[in-house]
């Protein structure tokens, strides 16, 4: 839309500008705590809040109190949390089996909290790279990411997830064929009301580090994930990639990382139209909470700034680690 103006002095667009009263009339963006969704990292023990050293504020907790972090969440009006194991080394393997064990901690963390605070909406993570001895978040063969025997696992993980209670499953492989099998195993197993969020653009990115510190897979990774995440040069593929998960049965898509990536989100939210998210990711969080934390920035004002800039380029919600700061001063 190109805006007709009159010419100066009858506009003069600073009127609009005078006042908190008369900013807050024309503000085109809101935020409020039911576009966040919380990412978690889950940890074994009782009683564990275990700092994450590269992300500021940030800590992996053990299923009690990830239970209470997701009553927290609820009472601030935080609509969905999103689980992320950290798994002890011993059970990592080349066969991944602790990806689809009903007992691991996502699906023991998933059943804790559906009990405890029934109306908080669950997210769970697919993909091998928590439990895979080398990192990737597929199987490898003679240093190959193998797409479709990945896709059977990823399979039996998300079937797994969904039993124990998910309510919305994120795979986050970027494994080709993943939306379709997913989404035909669960109506196969009667979880027909199961969401897919795909992470549908998904860039093979710096942002990730501190993240793979958190779920203890950054030592573990052998060389880099560009056979599957995207290249960052690339928009025109973010949108082949999106129409075909939205195809393939995909309920909401999502964008990631998220500040470096907004054109890719204005995008698809006006190439598609389908409910369209974007992800935080743990980098962004760190650069943001870490400057604040130093005094170089006002971390408080930064982090509404930023999430304010995925609703203004056309997001629906964001995953975000800030979720519960920014959602308690939201709520004053
Ligand atoms: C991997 C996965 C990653 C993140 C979420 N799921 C990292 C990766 O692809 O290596 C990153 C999230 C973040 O950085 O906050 N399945």
């Amino acid at each position: 839309m190109q805006p007709t103006l009159a010419p100066y002095p009858a506009t003069r667009l600073r009127r609009l500008r005078r006042t908190p009263a008369l900013r807050a009339l024309v503000q085109e963006t809101t935020l409020s705590p039911a576009d966040f969704i919380w990412p978690v990292f889950v940890r074994d023990g009782e009683g564990v809040v275990e700092p994450i050293t590269s992300m500021p504020g940030v800590n992996r907790l053990s299923v009690d109190k990830v239970v209470e972090a997701a009553a927290e969440a609820h009472a601030l009006g935080i609509p969905a949390i999103c689980l992320f194991p950290y798994t002890d080394p011993a059970l990592k393997t080349e066969d991944c089996a602790e990806a689809w064990n009903p007992d691991n901690l996502s699906n023991r963390a998933t059943r804790a909290i559906k009990q405890a605070v029934p109306d908080i909406a669950i997210m769970t993570d697919v993909a091998l790279d928590p439990y895979n001895i080398n990192g990737h978040d597929g199987f490898v063969e003679n240093g190959e990411i193998v797409n479709d025997r990945t896709v059977e696992a990823l399979v039996k993980q998300a079937l797994s997830q969904a039993d124990a209670g998910a309510d919305i499953i994120g795979p986050s492989d970027m494994m080709d064929g993943r939306i379709g099998a997913l989404r035909t195993a669960l109506e196969g197993a009667g979880h027909q009301n199961v969401l897919l969020l795909s992470y549908a653009a998904k860039y093979a990115s710096a942002f990730y580090g501190p993240f793979r510190d958190a779920v203890g897979a950054s030592g573990a990774l052998q060389g880099d994930k560009k056979t599957y995440q995207q290249d960052p040069g690339n928009s025109d593929e973010a949108m082949r990639l999106i129409a075909r998960d939205l195809a393939e049965g995909a309920d909401m898509i999502m964008v990631k990382p998220g500040m470096p990536y907004l054109d890719i989100c204005r995008r698809a939210h006006e190439m598609f139209g389908a409910p369209t998210f974007a992800y935080q990711v743990s980098g962004e969080y760190a650069m943001i909470a870490g400057a604040g934390e130093r005094g170089w920035i006002d971390g408080d004002k930064a982090m509404l700034e930023s999430l304010t800039s995925f609703k203004r380029a056309g997001c629906d919600g964001v995953l975000t680690y800030f979720a519960p700061a920014a959602a308690r001063l939201l709520n004053g």
